[in-house]
């Protein structure tokens, strides 16, 4: 995807969400890595955004009303993710075949518990989000990698691999759609192929779509996966959350969307006695953000649209470095293999940038980096990565 046309210029003050909050001390995972330095967090996946105006009001209200019991989930929430699926996605489904979670790794773990059996291999597209290569073997499973190809035009799948791995050994797919860490949002062709492999190999599909909310590329809408046929819908188990697009991954709340009647018995059971409910503010959350947050994902989506370029441009203008280019999520897959350092992660927090290290995805040489961040924190990260690189250069072209 070519970079889209900046606004930056156009709009030089954003108020939602230009606001620098300051996170120290506030127990933020993402801010306590680099306590007491100077390093720029832009590693985990959440942003340094406040939620949504009606997503606060919301939780001031409940905790106005006081008391905090186990809780339900109530009509209003439900109602909430059924509307919310259907306006964003097309997609109906029957509010019986919700499952709520308190996370999607823990469902990523049900799932791998819940389809064939002991010894059996989960198929995974590394680079890939890390609980992806571990679930399968806490689960008293195989994890069997068939990484994405590399190509001119980006990350792709491995056709002939996924052919090869997938079926009676192997009887389970963890796809992760939009895909964390490479960025892509996979096509309706991408998809429906996967969909016609799985019948064909008889295999489950776990497909993690906890970042569907975060499509930047207009040209490429998040296609649930059942929503590509009533087959692929029999032989699925989707993941999704409030989390990452209404930006509230601390309320812990997430549900799983099981069509078929016999699979979602087998994932209740896997979870049972094991995983908790979703606490009470986190389901109040989820119900406002869906239900009222629509204004506001709209404007994070251009906020992060307008990022995603500044990124682009500047990773561009950053000798060694390559970035694939990002149709979904707040996430930047640089290929650093060129940077002439033994550890480009180490290399960029010397210099005042706490970047993800691809090797946690199986990715190792590549750096993720997340753009979900207000403008001026931004700028001035790539600011600090650009002189870094530079620096290397010119001692580089001295050192000949
Ligand atoms: C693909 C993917 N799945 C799951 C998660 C985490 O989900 P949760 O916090 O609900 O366990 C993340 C977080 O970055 C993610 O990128």
């Amino acid at each position: 995807m070519p970079p889209r046309k900046t606004t930056a210029m156009a709009n030089p003050f954003d108020p939602t969400f230009d606001h620098l909050i300051d996170r120290h001390g506030t127990g933020s995972l993402k801010w306590d890595r680099y306590r007491g330095r100077d390093v720029i967090p832009m590693w985990v996946a959440d942003m340094d955004f406040p939620a949504p105006p009606c997503v606060l009001d919301a939780l001031h209200a409940h905790v106005d009303h006081g008391v905090l019991g186990y809780t339900l989930p109530t009509a209003e929430v439900t109602d909430a993710v059924v509307s919310g699926l259907e306006s964003a996605h097309d997609w109906r489904i029957d509010p019986d075949w919700i499952v709520w979670l308190p996370g999607v790794v823990s469902a990523l773990n049900v799932a791998c518990r819940a389809v064939g059996k002991p010894g059996d291999g989960v198929v995974v597209e590394p680079p890939i989000y890390p609980p992806f290569m571990s679930a399968p073997t806490l689960s008293g499973r195989k994890t069997v990698s068939v990484p994405l190809l590399e190509t001119p035009g980006g990350f792709r799948h491995d056709w002939d691999g996924l052919a090869d791995a997938l079926g009676p050994d192997a009887p389970l797919l963890a796809l992760c759609s939009p895909h964390n860490p490479t960025g892509r949002a996979f096509s309706h062709d991408e998809l429906s192929r996967i969909a016609a492999l799985c019948r064909e190999r008889d295999a489950i599909v776990c497909s993690d779509e906890i970042h569907c909310g975060l499509v930047l590329d207009p040209d490429q809408p998040h296609i649930p996966f059942p929503v590509l046929s009533d087959d692929a819908a029999q032989r699925c188990i989707v993941l999704m959350a409030p989390s990452k697009t209404y930006n509230i991954p601390g309320l812990s709340c997430s549900f799983a969307v099981i069509p078929n009647p016999e699979l979602r018995r087998s994932f209740r059971s896997a979870a049972q006695g094991i995983v908790p409910d979703v606490n009470a503010l986190g389901f109040t959350a989820c119900a406002a953000a869906y239900a009222k947050g629509e204004s506001w994902h709209q404007a994070l989506i251009s906020y992060l649209r307008v990022n995603h370029d500044l990124v682009a441009a500047a990773v561009a203008d950053m000798p060694f470095l390559k970035a694939t280019p990002v149709e979904a999520t707040y996430l930047a897959w640089i290929d650093c293999r060129q940077l002439p350092v033994p550890d480009p992660a180490v290399f960029f927090e010397e210099n005042g940038v706490g970047l993800s290290d691809g090797q946690a995805f199986a990715g190792p040489g590549f750096l993720r980096l997340n753009f979900g961040c207000p403008r001026p924190r931004l700028t001035e990260a790539l600011r600090r990565m650009t002189d870094a690189v530079q620096e290397l250069l010119n001692g580089s072209q001295t050192a000949q």
